[in-house]
């Protein structure tokens, strides 16, 4: 069994239309889509389109969850736009014109999703996440501590924990039994390169699993380009965010 693992695309329709590429060479017999499918991109109707196809295609074998920022832009109010403008201005300034350019039928899609979701495959328990168990906003990073991440997951029924939310790829295999998988993301990597990540997991028939990310390679400045287009205040700042340190 042959599984996978997207998230964090953020309105990235090259990355995408590259990572999917990628996953069809791979050729899963599920596909899961961890969360944040926008915000802060430049394509949000076409990433929520191929993501609709997707679901059509795999039917039973596609599963996704909400993100934080597919929250954002689906409950937004004036207060949370100016809140964001605060915190974070680029983030802000998007989401406010985001919530203008996304269809309503994709915002509705994103707004009814569940926040997790349990999977069982060949006795293996799956529990797929956008921040940790308890929060979708809790940032699972790399170089935790065993404690730490064994906290965050300590109410979860799942042996593999998946999630994303940070954009850094990492994984945990923790003194509890549980393993944890940060997929990374698709859209907004935060990896040195900025290169798009996945995950491809292989379940055997005894539940026992092997994991690895997969980056993909693609033009990373043509996507800072169209999102300098998009001509938003601080849309500079977004648009460096895609270029390599
Ligand atoms: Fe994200």
């Amino acid at each position: 069994m042959k599984i996978a693992i997207i998230s964090d695309i953020h309105s990235n329709a090259l990355a995408l239309d590259k990572v999917l590429e990628d996953i069809k060479n791979f050729n899963p017999d599920k596909i899961f889509c961890l969360g944040d499918l926008i915000l802060a991109g430049y394509r949000p109707n076409y990433v929520c389109q191929k993501i609709l196809e997707l679901k059509e295609k795999f039917k039973d074998n596609f599963e996704i969850i909400q993100g934080n920022t597919d929250k954002m832009v689906a409950n937004c109010t004036p207060e949370l736009i100016q809140k964001t403008k605060e915190a974070f201005p680029c983030m802000g300034y998007s989401l406010e014109e985001d919530v203008k350019i996304t269809d309503k039928k994709y915002i509705d899609f994103v707004k009814n999703l569940p926040e997790n979701k349990y999977v069982e495959i060949n006795g293996l328990k799956i529990q797929l996440v956008h921040g940790s168990p308890r929060s979708q906003n809790e940032n699972i990073y790399p170089e935790l501590t065993d404690e730490t991440v064994s906290e965050m997951v300590k109410d979860s029924k799942a042996d593999l924990i998946l999630c994303g939310h940070t954009h850094k790829p990492c994984g945990y295999s923790l003194s509890n039994g549980k393993t944890v998988v940060n997929a990374g993301s698709v859209g907004r990597s935060m990896t040195k390169d900025k290169m798009p990540v996945y995950l491809q997991l292989t379940i055997d028939k005894n539940g026992k699993f092997f994991v690895e990310h997969k980056i993909v390679k693609y033009n990373s400045l043509e996507v800072s380009k169209h999102i300098l287009a998009r001509g938003f205040k601080h849309c500079e700042d977004l648009a460096k965010m895609f270029l390599s340190e």
